[in-house]
């Protein structure tokens, strides 16, 4: 444990979507542990307030599918990144394909490209268990499954969030880390539309 804190000590992060529900938490807890934070968000989903007010965080307002705001970001040399920012969730994708494919596909593509121009040492996927794993697949859930039937863009474009990741490590030797959150709850999520499962079934 002690050792895992002192892995962030002094080490510039980068964490899109920092404004969010998960991303808001972790900048905090990264803030505390000494990292330099940079979070890249264009407050599309989230708003200002929630990004921990803290000195070791700067908060650049953008998108990760603008080159300019990338440029800005990765000229601040991060050495792990958490590509958190996205286009949330499944009825909004139904209701807006197109941004949900901008976001999270082509975002998620420069995000990555640009991780590796700048030689970034770790690259931490958000992914989705529910997205890949879809709602038919043979229990017990494997790591490798990944399923067919899917039945919202935010799935396929979360899965080929994973599937761009594999190609750059595998092309790029850039190291990807894949998480595969499940209906996340808690402090930092603001009420919306389009999320809110945990509470919405309470
Ligand atoms: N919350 C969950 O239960 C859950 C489950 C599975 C996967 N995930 C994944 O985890 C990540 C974080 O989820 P969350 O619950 O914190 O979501 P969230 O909606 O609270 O946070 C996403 C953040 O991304 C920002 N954003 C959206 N489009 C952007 C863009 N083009 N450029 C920059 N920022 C942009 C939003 O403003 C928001 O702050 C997402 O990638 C999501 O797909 C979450």
């Amino acid at each position: 444990m002690m050792e895992y804190k002192a892995t962030y000590r002094d080490k510039t992060v980068l964490i899109t979507g920092g404004a969010g529900a998960i991303g808001s938490n972790l900048t905090g807890a990264l803030a505390e542990l000494g990292a330099r934070v940079v979070v890249l968000d264009d407050l599309s989903s989230a708003e200002r307030w929630n990004v921990p007010s803290h000195r070791n965080v700067l908060f650049v307002e953008g998108s990760v599918v603008d080159e300019e705001m990338l440029k800005r970001v990765f000229f601040e040399r991060p050495e792990i990144v958490f590509h958190l920012a996205a286009f949330f969730a499944n009825q909004n994708s139904i209701d807006h394909p197109e941004e949900d494919l901008r976001v999270n596909g082509l975002g998620t593509l420069r995000m990555l490209q640009y991780a590796t121009l700048s030689g970034v040492p770790r690259f931490v996927y958000a992914s989705s268990g529910c997205s890949i794993y879809g709602s038919q697949s043979p229990l017990p859930l494997k790591e490798d499954f990944m399923s067919m039937h899917l039945s919202t863009p935010y799935q396929i474009t979360k899965m080929l969030g994973e599937l761009y990741g594999n190609f750059f490590h595998h092309h790029y030797n850039l190291a990807v880390v894949k998480a595969r959150f499940f209906n996340s709850y808690g402090p930092g999520e603001i009420p919306g539309q389009y999320r809110n499962v945990i509470p919405n079934f309470i």
